[in-house]
């Protein structure tokens, strides 16, 4: 089990890219419970907007939510997500789920909902034509960008996706064409832990680095022969 990463003071210029990646950690439990500072908000936001992008579209907006109401509001509709998902295991699945906690967002203090706005860029994206998700992993790219440079400031992040978008859209007033990619919990962090949650509790072991390269095809001669995947 790894060893929990010290959290860097502010501007976090010592932490190289690789100690970044190796540090990331998507955080819920860890919030220190202040909120992060203006100057350092508005260099991650400046890294996020920094991400390639397909077609050089910028795809991407930023609605950063600190009202305590909409904080709550947002909590509760998550508990009851996290309820339902709950409800849907078997017995054996929900006893490890139990203690696995999966928001921070009241702890936090701070949202930074990303969204996705197709109709950057016009009619003709460079590079969207036949892959149409290429818009949404530019989003991600820029949620990545965010979360490192996060990391290297000492402060943490935690994607929550249990929501349904349409409670999003209605809370935050997101037009029907902007789509919400993600909710960000973002705030200083005590620590960064050695190993994800999941891992900790149990849900699910990390897939190694070996199983997940391929060299020259995705299906050796005789796993393509044998119609294994
Ligand atoms: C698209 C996406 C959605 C996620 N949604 C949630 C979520 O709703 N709640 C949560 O606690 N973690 C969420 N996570 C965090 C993952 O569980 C976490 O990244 C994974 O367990 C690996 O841990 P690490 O990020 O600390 O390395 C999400 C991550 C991604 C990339």
């Amino acid at each position: 089990m790894g060893e929990p990463h010290p959290v860097m003071s502010s501007a976090g210029t010592t932490m190289t890219l690789y100690e970044a990646i190796a540090t990331r950690r998507d955080v819920r439990n860890e919030f220190r419970g202040d909120v992060i500072e203006e100057e350092v908000l508005l260099r991650l936001l400046r890294a996020a907007h920094a991400a390639p992008s397909v077609g050089h579209t910028r795809p991407w907006d930023f609605v950063v939510v600190r009202a305590p109401a909409t904080l709550t509001r947002f909590a509760a509709h998550v508990a009851g997500c996290r309820e339902d998902f709950a409800r849907s295991l078997p017995p054996d699945r929900a006893e490890t789920f139990g203690p696995i906690v999966i928001d921070g967002i009241e702890q936090s203090g701070t949202g930074i909902v990303v969204t996705y706005d197709p109709s950057r860029g016009g009619s003709h994206v460079l590079g969207r034509r036949t892959i149409d998700e290429t818009g949404r992993l530019s989003v991600a790219l820029a949620i990545e960008n965010l979360w490192l440079a996060a990391t290297a400031e000492g402060i943490g992040v935690g994607w929550v996706s249990f929501y349904h978008k349409a409670f999003l859209r209605e809370l935050l007033s997101i037009p029907d064409d902007i789509e919400p990619i993600a909710w960000l919990c973002v705030g200083p962090v005590t620590q960064f832990r050695g190993v994800p949650d999941l891992e900790h509790f149990g849900w699910r072991a990390g897939r190694p680095l070996e199983a997940a390269v391929h060299r020259e095809t995705y299906r050796t001669p005789s796993e393509a022969a044998s119609g294994e995947q």
